[in-house]
């Protein structure tokens, strides 16, 4: 008999049968994890085609002490948001509230960015939000070459899972990180770029802009650019960021 043929109840009986013979070969359960789906989803494609999940590269990233930053952290900052977001944003790294909390921009600068995102039409639940280290440095200084070097594959990593069309990085460390150059922030704004076949835009940090709010302006040009790239609607007003 066909299978789109058989009653529910004849399917019941196949189930039944299927679980008994099961339980004669001693087993007496199955195994629903997340990852034990992952593996399965992942049957029968040719090695190069399977993709590596958000949850495999937190998995390995484990309780990570790779480098002198685990000393002193609270909690790892993995990253925050859609899986399958068509935009990521980077940061540099957690502050004193994402590591007591365990996520990304969270905090002061985290307020603004929450603020931007929404100026653009969008919310955090539709982005993914990451950062270049995932682990604070001591007192917020900025992270050093080897601490990127040793947690940025990480990021790259992240960004195959989740595979964006664009990246919208914060900061000088997360543009300079991604598209492997010593130019200034300054420089790189207002231009898109590329990495990896991503659209990256490049912008000032939210932690910056609030130091210097005479930035806003500028930061609200880089998020109009975003917005065409994105064929995202522009305000009819040019509503400056200046009012978040
Ligand atoms: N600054 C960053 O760069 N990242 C965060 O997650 C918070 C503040």
């Amino acid at each position: 008999m066909k299978r789109e043929q058989l009653t529910v109840t004849e399917t019941i009986d196949e189930i039944q049968d299927a679980l008994r013979c099961l339980e004669r070969s001693g087993w007496d359960g199955f195994d629903c994890s997340s990852r034990c789906l992952e593996t399965i989803q992942n049957w029968g494609r040719p090695p190069g085609a399977v993709r590596e999940s958000l949850n495999d590269i937190q998995r390995d990233l484990g309780e990570c002490r790779r480098c002198g930053l685990s000393a002193g952290r609270t909690k790892i900052v993995f990253g925050a948001g859609n899986p399958e977001a068509e935009l990521v944003f980077i940061g540099e790294g957690p502050g004193y509230e994402e590591d007591r909390q365990g996520e990304p921009f969270v905090g002061p600068a985290g307020q603004l960015l929450t603020k931007i995102i929404a100026a653009i039409g969008l919310d955090r639940d539709q982005v993914y939000i990451c950062n270049i280290i995932k682990c604070r440095p001591p007192g917020n200084r900025n992270p050093e070459t080897d601490e990127i070097a040793t947690c940025s594959p990480f990021l790259k990593r992240q960004l195959k899972a989740i595979r964006p069309k664009f990246v919208c990085t914060l900061g000088k460390f997360a543009a300079q990180t991604l598209l492997d150059t010593t130019d200034p922030i300054s420089r790189l704004r207002g231009h898109r770029h590329f990495y990896d076949g991503l659209r990256v835009i490049p912008t000032y940090h939210p932690a910056y802009l609030l130091r210097n709010p005479g930035k806003k302006r500028q930061v609200w040009e880089d998020m109009k650019l975003l917005m065409k790239e994105m064929g995202l609607p522009l305000p009819a007003k040019d509503a400056s960021i200046n009012k978040t």
